[in-house]
């Protein structure tokens, strides 16, 4: 039985992780503040990271494999300081946030990133990820750092993606707005995919972990489709949006999937590396199937994190 560790263990990603390998037979220690309980199966072992005395009585033993989530460099490169030594595989949830640059279409693990955080900078995410990937690397052949991108699936707390299925279910047979479209690409990795590869890769190095590239067009119409909207869909322009003061991409007020245009690279990243690395793809039409059930337990007019409100967007179409 391997003895695995989850830095994290019990939220939306890394909780799906643990669960996978508690399913795989790994005896699972997971360490978490505990403002939620670890999977069924799991040791949930509770201290904060920021302090550091957090790993005195994970550092006692070895590990088969650590994976980490932390989105915090110091947690990462603390971290690694008081367990690689006695640990065979280190797993490391980056983010396709680390890259520079947004616009070249199709670009691969080696495209540049930003630069890594230094002790003392203001907090960005893409430079704190960076730093952190910097902290696993040194492990060597031991450290693999995965690359997602957008994440997808039920019980997602953004809120993103599945702002679409609520939309065109709470619409019924009344219009939707849309963001432009014409050009527009949407690329997503489903939740259990990447917690599947996490478990289940062997190799070593960077991959970005990400599902095949779709026309936004497409992606859109496939989540209504599944819904049963049989009302009109209004695209509307990306000035006229920006007047008024919706959001690209997340938060409230946003129209979620939909970027700021010279943006024509950030989903449309390479998947080649994770495929030829044994990342299997479920079909989009079964995540949507998932986001659709999962949306409608929770409810489609609940207070979101991402996207319009229903009033929000029939004022927007009032306006039109
Ligand atoms: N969502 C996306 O589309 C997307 C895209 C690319 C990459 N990612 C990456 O995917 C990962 C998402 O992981 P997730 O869903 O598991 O995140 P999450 O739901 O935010 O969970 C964070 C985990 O870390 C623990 N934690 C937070 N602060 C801690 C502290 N100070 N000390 C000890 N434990 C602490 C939390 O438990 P407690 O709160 O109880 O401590 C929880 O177990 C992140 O690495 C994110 O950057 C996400």
């Amino acid at each position: 039985m391997s003895d695995v560790l989850i830095l994290g263990g019990t939220g939306w990603l890394s909780g799906r992780i643990a669960r996978r390998w508690v399913d795989a037979g790994a005896a699972v220690t997971c360490l978490a503040r505990g403002t939620r309980p670890a999977p069924e199966g799991a040791e949930l072992v509770p201290g904060d990271r920021e302090a550091a005395e957090a790993y005195d009585a994970l550092a006692q033993r070895d590990w088969d494999h650590v994976v980490d989530i932390s989105s915090q460099a110091s947690h990462v490169a603390r971290a690694v300081d008081a367990l690689g030594a006695r640990t065979a595989r280190w797993t490391y949830v980056s983010s396709m946030s680390v890259y520079a640059d947004d616009e070249t279409v199709g670009a691969d693990e080696s495209a540049p990133r930003h630069p890594p955080a230094r002790p003392g900078d203001a907090y960005e995410y893409g430079a704190q990820k960076a730093a952190a990937e910097d902290a696993v690397s040194a492990l060597g052949a031991r450290a693999f750092i995965v690359r997602p991108g957008l994440i997808v699936g039920d019980g997602d707390p953004s809120d993103r993606f599945g702002y679409w299925a609520a939309a065109f279910t709470r619409a019924g047979a009344e219009p939707v707005l849309l963001p432009p479209l014409e050009g527009r690409a949407a690329q997503v990795i489903d939740v259990d995919d990447l917690a599947e590869f996490i478990v289940t890769a062997t190799r070593s190095g960077v991959v970005n972990a990400i599902g095949d590239r779709h026309s936004l067009s497409d992606m859109l119409e496939a989540v209504r489709s599944a819904a049963g909207h049989t009302g009109d869909t209004v695209v509307a322009d990306e000035d006229w949006l920006v007047a008024r003061e919706v959001g690209h991409w997340a938060g409230p007020r946003s129209l979620p999937l939909w970027l700021p245009p010279e943006m024509t690279g950030f989903m449309t990243r390479s998947n080649a590396a994770f495929r030829a690395s044994g990342g299997s793809l479920r079909a989009l039409a079964d995540t949507i199937g998932r986001v659709l059930v999962d949306e409608r337990a929770r409810g489609v007019d609940r207070p979101r994190r991402a996207g319009l409100t229903r009033a929000e967007e029939r004022a927007l179409l009032a306006d039109r």
